[in-house]
């Protein structure tokens, strides 16, 4: 029985401040959260301050990206050793606005899932196609793809302890979500691949959706098969829409 994951993409927002009244807005209401896991996000500076506003409660931590050596000369990047010595659990990695704006090819964001592997971090791999890219009726495609980058490089066993992301592009701060059958249709498009290569690991493995999900959404997108919670950004960061798209799944 898979679990429902929801995991809040703070993307770059926030200040020491907001973050404060936040993660204290979520924590009041987390008694009312059942069989959901709750991950936050947050831009990696304020990791450390999260990781002690979290602590005794069962918000988990996760990391936006991750760098895909593991120490040396990589100006800008943090390691997953250093999530990790924060109590980072997750490293979001092929978020789509990494891909488009900073260029991360399939390759990179493979190698990006393997470091956090080789930290212990549970990769969160986000997959997705353009509008464009429906449009032309390439999305099995396109997800097929970075999916096949990440099994090249680390196989399909890799998966037994990975979060798989589907985002479309389109939908992702656009108020436009994906119809809860268009997103299922993808969804079982990646766990009938991942099962060709192996039934159990398909079967277990948490395949978040992605875009636009809000409290009034989520019952319905979480109650279809194969969509097993999401990877929230806007409404992830006001506490009350973020609460109740993690109750969508009591
Ligand atoms: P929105 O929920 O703001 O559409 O963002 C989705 C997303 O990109 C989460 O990673």
């Amino acid at each position: 029985m898979r679990r429902i994951l929801v995991a809040g993409n703070w993307k770059m927002n926030g200040s020491i401040e907001s973050i404060k009244s936040l993660i204290d807005g979520v924590k009041q209401g987390m008694s009312g959260v059942k069989s959901t896991d709750v991950v936050v996000c947050p831009p990696a500076i304020y990791i450390p301050e999260v990781a002690s506003l979290i602590e005794g409660t069962a918000i988990a931590l996760g990391s936006q990206n991750i760098c895909d050596q593991d120490s040396g000369a990589y100006t800008g990047e943090v390691a997953g050793s250093m999530l990790k010595e924060y109590g980072c659990k997750y490293a979001i990695v092929g978020h789509s606005e990494r891909r488009s704006l900073y260029g991360e090819s399939n390759e990179l964001v493979a190698k990006r899932y393997a470091a956090a592997r080789r930290a212990g971090l549970t990769p969160v791999l986000c997959v997705g196609e353009l509008l464009e890219e429906r449009e032309q009726g390439i999305t099995e495609e396109v997800v097929g793809k970075q999916l096949d980058a990440v099994l090249e490089l680390e196989g399909i066993a890799s998966f037994a302890d990975a979060v798989i992301a589907y985002e479309p592009v389109w939908a992702i701060g656009t108020g436009k979500t994906a119809t809860p059958d268009q997103a299922q249709e993808v969804h079982a498009f990646i766990r009938k691949k991942l099962a060709g290569l192996d039934a159990t690991i398909a079967e277990n493995i948490v395949i978040q959706y992605g875009g636009s999900v809000k409290g009034s959404n989520a019952v319905e997108l979480f109650g279809m098969q194969d969509i097993d919670g999401g990877l929230i950004g806007g409404a992830a960061l006001d506490a009350n829409e973020f609460l109740a798209i993690c109750q969508a799944a009591n």
